[in-house]
Protein backbone atom coordinates (compact mmCIF):
# COMPACT_ATOMS: atom_id res chain seq x y z
CA UNK A 1 0.00 0.00 0.00
CA UNK A 2 1.27 3.56 -0.72
CA UNK A 3 2.59 5.78 1.89
CA UNK A 4 0.08 9.07 0.97
CA UNK A 5 1.34 12.27 3.23
CA UNK A 6 -2.02 14.32 3.81
CA UNK A 7 -1.53 18.39 4.45
CA UNK A 8 -4.01 20.91 5.26
CA UNK A 9 -6.33 18.51 6.31
CA UNK A 10 -7.77 20.82 9.38
CA UNK A 11 -9.46 23.33 6.93
CA UNK A 12 -12.56 23.81 5.14
CA UNK A 13 -11.25 21.94 1.98
CA UNK A 14 -9.19 19.47 4.09
CA UNK A 15 -12.29 18.61 6.17
CA UNK A 16 -14.77 17.80 3.38
CA UNK A 17 -12.40 15.85 1.95
CA UNK A 18 -11.50 13.79 5.08
CA UNK A 19 -15.15 12.77 5.73
CA UNK A 20 -15.46 11.68 2.09
CA UNK A 21 -12.91 9.26 2.08
CA UNK A 22 -14.34 8.07 5.30
CA UNK A 23 -17.68 7.58 3.60
CA UNK A 24 -15.85 6.01 0.57
CA UNK A 25 -13.99 3.85 2.93
CA UNK A 26 -10.97 5.19 1.08
CA UNK A 27 -8.53 5.20 3.96
CA UNK A 28 -8.27 0.85 3.83
CA UNK A 29 -6.59 1.88 0.59
CA UNK A 30 -3.45 4.01 1.94
CA UNK A 31 -1.32 3.84 4.62
CA UNK A 32 -1.77 7.55 5.46
CA UNK A 33 0.71 9.52 7.14
CA UNK A 34 -0.85 13.22 8.80
CA UNK A 35 1.26 16.70 8.59
CA UNK A 36 0.61 19.95 10.44
CA UNK A 37 2.85 22.73 9.40
CA UNK A 38 2.39 24.64 13.35
CA UNK A 39 1.08 21.07 15.68
CA UNK A 40 3.71 18.65 14.99
CA UNK A 41 3.81 16.39 17.56
CA UNK A 42 0.05 16.73 18.57
CA UNK A 43 -2.71 14.58 18.20
CA UNK A 44 -4.37 14.35 14.74
CA UNK A 45 -7.92 13.63 13.78
CA UNK A 46 -9.66 10.78 14.58
CA UNK A 47 -10.64 8.27 11.56
CA UNK A 48 -12.81 5.54 11.56
CA UNK A 49 -12.89 5.67 15.46
CA UNK A 50 -8.82 5.50 15.70
CA UNK A 51 -7.02 8.40 16.72
CA UNK A 52 -3.29 9.08 14.74
CA UNK A 53 -1.07 10.48 17.32
CA UNK A 54 1.94 12.59 16.69
CA UNK A 55 1.61 14.98 13.76
CA UNK A 56 4.33 14.85 11.14
CA UNK A 57 6.06 18.48 10.93
CA UNK A 58 4.73 19.92 6.92
CA UNK A 59 8.05 21.79 6.75
CA UNK A 60 10.13 18.53 6.99
CA UNK A 61 11.93 18.05 3.48
CA UNK A 62 13.02 14.59 4.60
CA UNK A 63 9.54 13.67 6.32
CA UNK A 64 7.53 14.39 3.03
CA UNK A 65 9.99 12.74 0.83
CA UNK A 66 9.18 9.35 2.40
CA UNK A 67 5.29 10.00 0.90
CA UNK A 68 4.67 8.24 -2.54
CA UNK A 69 1.63 10.64 -2.31
CA UNK A 70 1.38 13.67 -1.08
CA UNK A 71 -2.16 14.82 -1.04
CA UNK A 72 -2.13 19.04 -0.05
CA UNK A 73 -5.25 21.47 0.43
CA UNK A 74 -3.04 23.77 2.99
CA UNK A 75 -3.62 26.61 0.24
CA UNK A 76 -1.00 28.11 -2.04
CA UNK A 77 1.71 29.87 0.14
CA UNK A 78 2.28 26.46 1.39
CA UNK A 79 3.03 24.79 -2.41
CA UNK A 80 4.91 27.66 -2.93
CA UNK A 81 7.50 27.08 -0.25
CA UNK A 82 7.53 23.11 -0.32
CA UNK A 83 6.91 21.89 -3.75
CA UNK A 84 10.12 23.33 -5.64
CA UNK A 85 12.24 22.11 -2.26
CA UNK A 86 10.64 18.63 -2.44
CA UNK A 87 11.31 18.61 -6.57
CA UNK A 88 14.68 19.61 -6.50
CA UNK A 89 15.80 16.74 -4.22
CA UNK A 90 14.63 14.55 -6.80
CA UNK A 91 11.44 13.47 -4.80
CA UNK A 92 9.22 11.59 -7.66
CA UNK A 93 6.16 11.02 -5.83
CA UNK A 94 2.35 12.51 -6.52
CA UNK A 95 1.44 15.39 -5.43
CA UNK A 96 -2.61 15.83 -5.34
CA UNK A 97 -3.52 19.96 -4.64
CA UNK A 98 -5.81 22.14 -3.97
CA UNK A 99 -4.37 25.58 -4.24
CA UNK A 100 -3.72 27.29 -7.62
CA UNK A 101 -0.65 27.90 -7.71
CA UNK A 102 0.54 24.92 -10.13
CA UNK A 103 -2.43 24.64 -12.04
CA UNK A 104 -1.33 26.28 -15.46
CA UNK A 105 2.17 24.57 -14.96
CA UNK A 106 2.92 22.61 -17.90
CA UNK A 107 3.74 19.82 -16.37
CA UNK A 108 0.70 19.76 -13.90
CA UNK A 109 -2.40 18.29 -15.22
CA UNK A 110 -6.00 19.90 -13.29
CA UNK A 111 -7.88 16.86 -12.71
CA UNK A 112 -11.71 16.31 -12.84
CA UNK A 113 -11.81 12.99 -13.95
CA UNK A 114 -15.76 12.24 -15.45
CA UNK A 115 -14.98 15.05 -17.83
CA UNK A 116 -10.74 14.53 -18.31
CA UNK A 117 -9.64 10.84 -17.46
CA UNK A 118 -8.68 10.28 -20.96
CA UNK A 119 -6.13 13.31 -19.94
CA UNK A 120 -5.30 12.32 -16.92
CA UNK A 121 -4.50 8.56 -18.00
CA UNK A 122 -2.27 10.15 -20.45
CA UNK A 123 -0.49 12.33 -18.50
CA UNK A 124 0.31 9.62 -16.36
CA UNK A 125 1.55 7.20 -18.70
CA UNK A 126 3.63 9.94 -19.74
CA UNK A 127 5.26 10.06 -15.74
CA UNK A 128 3.44 12.93 -15.24
CA UNK A 129 3.58 13.82 -11.25
CA UNK A 130 1.42 16.77 -10.48
CA UNK A 131 -2.56 17.11 -10.38
CA UNK A 132 -4.10 20.08 -9.30
CA UNK A 133 -7.95 20.43 -8.64
CA UNK A 134 -9.56 23.31 -11.01
CA UNK A 135 -11.06 26.13 -9.74
CA UNK A 136 -14.17 25.24 -8.35
CA UNK A 137 -16.86 27.87 -11.00
CA UNK A 138 -15.11 25.50 -14.07
CA UNK A 139 -15.49 22.16 -12.34
CA UNK A 140 -18.45 23.00 -11.64
CA UNK A 141 -19.25 24.33 -15.23
CA UNK A 142 -17.59 21.37 -16.86
CA UNK A 143 -20.02 18.85 -14.66
CA UNK A 144 -22.94 20.55 -15.51
CA UNK A 145 -22.14 21.51 -19.62
CA UNK A 146 -19.84 18.36 -19.91
CA UNK A 147 -22.15 16.90 -22.28
CA UNK A 148 -22.15 19.62 -24.38
CA UNK A 149 -18.31 20.32 -24.74
CA UNK A 150 -17.88 16.54 -25.19
CA UNK A 151 -19.89 16.58 -27.84
CA UNK A 152 -18.17 19.70 -29.22
CA UNK A 153 -21.24 21.51 -29.36
CA UNK A 154 -20.00 24.68 -28.20
CA UNK A 155 -19.01 27.95 -29.61
CA UNK A 156 -18.43 30.22 -26.93
CA UNK A 157 -19.84 30.83 -23.33
CA UNK A 158 -21.02 33.53 -21.54
CA UNK A 159 -21.54 32.99 -17.61
CA UNK A 160 -22.65 35.18 -14.49
CA UNK A 161 -21.94 33.47 -11.52
CA UNK A 162 -23.57 33.54 -7.95
CA UNK A 163 -20.36 32.53 -5.42
CA UNK A 164 -20.79 31.41 -1.86
CA UNK A 165 -18.98 32.70 0.66
CA UNK A 166 -16.84 29.44 0.92
CA UNK A 167 -15.31 30.06 -1.79
CA UNK A 168 -13.29 33.09 -0.48
CA UNK A 169 -12.55 30.94 2.93
CA UNK A 170 -13.47 30.12 6.34
CA UNK A 171 -13.23 33.54 8.35
CA UNK A 172 -15.59 34.75 4.82
CA UNK A 173 -18.33 32.27 5.96
CA UNK A 174 -18.00 33.06 9.68
CA UNK A 175 -18.31 36.81 8.63
CA UNK A 176 -21.01 36.41 6.55
CA UNK A 177 -23.24 34.66 9.08
CA UNK A 178 -22.12 37.33 11.70
CA UNK A 179 -23.30 40.00 9.24
CA UNK A 180 -26.61 38.72 8.97
CA UNK A 181 -26.95 38.09 12.57
CA UNK A 182 -25.75 42.15 12.86
CA UNK A 183 -28.87 42.68 10.80
CA UNK A 184 -31.22 40.81 12.46
CA UNK A 185 -30.30 41.59 16.21
CA UNK A 186 -30.84 45.99 14.69
CA UNK A 187 -34.95 45.14 14.25
CA UNK A 188 -35.85 42.14 15.99
CA UNK A 189 -38.23 43.66 17.75
CA UNK A 190 -39.56 45.87 15.31
CA UNK A 191 -40.02 42.70 13.30
CA UNK A 192 -42.60 41.40 15.75
CA UNK A 193 -44.23 45.14 15.93
CA UNK A 194 -46.92 45.58 13.31
CA UNK A 195 -46.61 49.59 13.73
CA UNK A 196 -42.70 49.48 12.18
CA UNK A 197 -43.41 49.94 8.48
CA UNK A 198 -40.95 47.71 6.40
CA UNK A 199 -39.63 51.23 5.57
CA UNK A 200 -38.79 52.06 8.53
CA UNK A 201 -36.93 48.60 9.02
CA UNK A 202 -34.71 48.72 6.26
CA UNK A 203 -33.73 51.80 7.15
CA UNK A 204 -32.56 50.63 10.61
CA UNK A 205 -30.85 47.62 8.67
CA UNK A 206 -29.05 49.71 5.97
CA UNK A 207 -27.53 52.10 8.86
CA UNK A 208 -26.41 48.91 10.29
CA UNK A 209 -24.32 47.81 7.72
CA UNK A 210 -22.90 51.14 7.01
CA UNK A 211 -22.22 51.36 10.92
CA UNK A 212 -18.16 51.39 11.36
CA UNK A 213 -18.75 47.99 13.48
CA UNK A 214 -19.99 46.31 11.52
CA UNK A 215 -18.55 42.82 10.56
CA UNK A 216 -16.16 43.49 7.34
CA UNK A 217 -12.54 42.67 8.35
CA UNK A 218 -12.73 39.60 5.55
CA UNK A 219 -14.92 41.09 2.90
CA UNK A 220 -14.18 44.76 3.81
CA UNK A 221 -18.11 45.15 2.37
CA UNK A 222 -21.60 44.35 3.74
CA UNK A 223 -22.03 40.72 2.02
CA UNK A 224 -25.52 40.38 3.58
CA UNK A 225 -28.74 41.88 2.37
CA UNK A 226 -26.01 43.05 -0.79
CA UNK A 227 -23.75 41.54 -3.00
CA UNK A 228 -20.35 41.57 -4.52
CA UNK A 229 -19.03 41.81 -8.28
CA UNK A 230 -15.67 41.21 -8.16
CA UNK A 231 -13.52 37.81 -7.32
CA UNK A 232 -10.19 37.50 -6.57
CA UNK A 233 -7.40 39.82 -8.00
CA UNK A 234 -7.61 42.68 -10.96
CA UNK A 235 -6.62 41.26 -14.35
CA UNK A 236 -5.08 44.25 -16.58
CA UNK A 237 -7.54 43.10 -19.24
CA UNK A 238 -10.87 44.27 -16.58
CA UNK A 239 -11.49 40.83 -15.80
CA UNK A 240 -10.83 40.08 -12.12
CA UNK A 241 -8.78 36.74 -12.05
CA UNK A 242 -11.67 34.58 -11.24
CA UNK A 243 -13.12 35.36 -15.00
CA UNK A 244 -9.75 34.84 -16.36
CA UNK A 245 -9.21 31.23 -14.97
CA UNK A 246 -13.11 30.29 -16.70
CA UNK A 247 -11.26 30.30 -20.03
CA UNK A 248 -8.16 29.41 -19.42
CA UNK A 249 -8.77 26.71 -16.84
CA UNK A 250 -11.65 24.91 -19.07
CA UNK A 251 -9.32 24.72 -22.53
CA UNK A 252 -6.45 23.22 -19.99
CA UNK A 253 -8.72 20.50 -18.41
CA UNK A 254 -9.97 19.58 -21.90
CA UNK A 255 -6.43 19.65 -23.49
CA UNK A 256 -8.25 21.75 -26.36
CA UNK A 257 -6.13 22.94 -29.40
CA UNK A 258 -8.26 25.65 -30.20
CA UNK A 259 -9.97 27.49 -27.37
CA UNK A 260 -13.73 27.82 -26.62
CA UNK A 261 -14.01 31.86 -25.53
CA UNK A 262 -15.48 31.86 -22.10
CA UNK A 263 -15.88 34.93 -20.16
CA UNK A 264 -18.44 36.57 -18.31
CA UNK A 265 -18.81 38.37 -14.58
CA UNK A 266 -18.01 36.71 -11.08
CA UNK A 267 -20.24 37.47 -8.29
CA UNK A 268 -20.11 36.99 -4.46
CA UNK A 269 -23.72 36.65 -3.13
CA UNK A 270 -24.54 34.99 0.78
CA UNK A 271 -24.89 31.47 0.13
CA UNK A 272 -22.53 29.60 2.64
CA UNK A 273 -20.97 27.13 0.22
CA UNK A 274 -22.61 26.24 -3.20
CA UNK A 275 -22.19 27.91 -6.39
CA UNK A 276 -24.77 28.90 -8.67
CA UNK A 277 -23.50 30.04 -12.55
CA UNK A 278 -26.16 31.06 -15.35
CA UNK A 279 -24.95 30.68 -18.93
CA UNK A 280 -25.72 31.60 -22.47
CA UNK A 281 -23.87 29.57 -24.34
CA UNK A 282 -23.75 30.04 -28.17
CA UNK A 283 -23.98 25.92 -29.91
CA UNK A 284 -22.19 25.38 -32.79
CA UNK A 285 -25.53 24.14 -34.52
CA UNK A 286 -29.50 23.86 -33.81
CA UNK A 287 -30.15 21.02 -32.25
CA UNK A 288 -33.03 20.08 -30.04
CA UNK A 289 -33.62 20.84 -26.71
CA UNK A 290 -34.57 17.14 -26.13
CA UNK A 291 -31.34 16.07 -27.35
CA UNK A 292 -29.18 18.83 -25.61
CA UNK A 293 -31.04 17.25 -22.15
CA UNK A 294 -30.34 13.73 -23.38
CA UNK A 295 -26.36 14.58 -23.97
CA UNK A 296 -26.34 16.20 -20.71
CA UNK A 297 -27.71 13.59 -18.10
CA UNK A 298 -25.58 11.27 -19.98
CA UNK A 299 -22.23 12.50 -19.76
CA UNK A 300 -21.96 11.66 -15.85
CA UNK A 301 -24.25 9.92 -13.31
CA UNK A 302 -23.37 13.52 -10.57
CA UNK A 303 -25.59 15.95 -13.22
CA UNK A 304 -29.35 16.06 -13.41
CA UNK A 305 -31.83 18.16 -15.54
CA UNK A 306 -34.40 19.77 -13.87
CA UNK A 307 -37.30 20.61 -15.83
CA UNK A 308 -38.21 24.14 -16.82
CA UNK A 309 -40.92 25.14 -14.67
CA UNK A 310 -41.43 26.69 -11.34
CA UNK A 311 -42.31 24.33 -8.98
CA UNK A 312 -39.11 22.05 -10.31
CA UNK A 313 -36.77 24.41 -10.22
CA UNK A 314 -37.71 26.36 -6.75
CA UNK A 315 -37.44 22.89 -5.05
CA UNK A 316 -34.17 21.10 -6.90
CA UNK A 317 -32.14 24.13 -8.38
CA UNK A 318 -30.94 26.82 -5.58
CA UNK A 319 -28.31 26.53 -2.93
CA UNK A 320 -30.29 25.58 0.05
CA UNK A 321 -31.53 22.29 -2.42
CA UNK A 322 -27.78 21.40 -3.20
CA UNK A 323 -25.62 21.37 0.03
CA UNK A 324 -23.83 19.51 1.46
CA UNK A 325 -24.48 16.82 -1.96
CA UNK A 326 -22.63 15.87 -4.98
CA UNK A 327 -25.79 16.49 -7.35
CA UNK A 328 -24.91 19.05 -10.03
CA UNK A 329 -28.89 20.58 -11.04
CA UNK A 330 -28.74 21.93 -14.74
CA UNK A 331 -32.11 23.80 -14.99
CA UNK A 332 -34.06 26.56 -16.97
CA UNK A 333 -32.82 25.12 -19.73
CA UNK A 334 -34.14 26.74 -23.47
CA UNK A 335 -33.32 28.35 -26.34
CA UNK A 336 -33.27 32.29 -26.22
CA UNK A 337 -35.35 34.79 -28.47
CA UNK A 338 -31.48 35.68 -29.94
CA UNK A 339 -31.93 32.45 -31.82
CA UNK A 340 -32.19 28.74 -32.10
CA UNK A 341 -28.54 28.44 -31.36
CA UNK A 342 -28.77 30.27 -28.27
CA UNK A 343 -28.95 28.32 -24.96
CA UNK A 344 -29.83 29.55 -21.68
CA UNK A 345 -29.09 27.21 -18.69
CA UNK A 346 -28.92 27.85 -14.42
CA UNK A 347 -26.59 25.25 -12.69
CA UNK A 348 -25.43 24.84 -8.97
CA UNK A 349 -23.19 22.98 -7.02
CA UNK A 350 -21.17 22.38 -3.91
CA UNK A 351 -18.10 24.36 -4.21
CA UNK A 352 -16.32 22.46 -1.28
CA UNK A 353 -17.51 19.14 -3.08
CA UNK A 354 -17.13 18.67 -6.70
CA UNK A 355 -15.49 22.02 -6.60
CA UNK A 356 -12.72 21.31 -4.28
CA UNK A 357 -12.58 18.27 -2.38
CA UNK A 358 -14.12 15.72 -4.54
CA UNK A 359 -12.33 15.68 -7.63
CA UNK A 360 -8.68 15.41 -5.63
CA UNK A 361 -10.02 12.13 -3.81
CA UNK A 362 -10.84 10.38 -7.12
CA UNK A 363 -7.53 11.48 -8.07
CA UNK A 364 -6.04 9.96 -5.22
CA UNK A 365 -8.02 6.52 -5.75
CA UNK A 366 -6.79 6.37 -9.22
CA UNK A 367 -2.96 6.23 -7.81
CA UNK A 368 -3.45 4.19 -5.04
CA UNK A 369 -4.31 1.57 -7.65
CA UNK A 370 -0.75 1.81 -10.26
N1 LIG B 1 -12.07 31.15 -6.23
C1 LIG B 1 -13.27 30.54 -5.78
C2 LIG B 1 -14.13 31.54 -5.06
C3 LIG B 1 -12.99 29.41 -4.85
O1 LIG B 1 -13.60 32.56 -4.63
O2 LIG B 1 -15.31 31.32 -4.91
C4 LIG B 1 -12.67 28.09 -5.35
O3 LIG B 1 -11.98 27.88 -6.52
Amino acid sequence: MKSVGIIGWRGMVGSVLLKRMQEENDFSKIIPHFFSTSQSGQDGPIINNTLFKNLKDAYNINLLQEMDIIITCQGSSYTEKVYPQLRNKNWKGYWIDAASTLRMENDSIIVLDPVNLNIINNALDKGIKTFVGGNCTVSLMLMALGGLFSNNLIDWISVSTYQAASGAGSRHVIELLKQMGSLYNVVSEQLLDKSYSVLDIEKKVTRASRNKNFPLENFSVPLAASLIPWIDIEMKNGQSREEWKGQAETNKILNLKKNILIDGTCVRISSIRCHSQSFLIKLKKDISLENIKKMIVNHNQWVNVVPNNMKETLCNLTPSAVTGTLKIPIGRLRKLNIGNKYLSAFTVGDQLLWGAAEPLRRMLNLLVDI
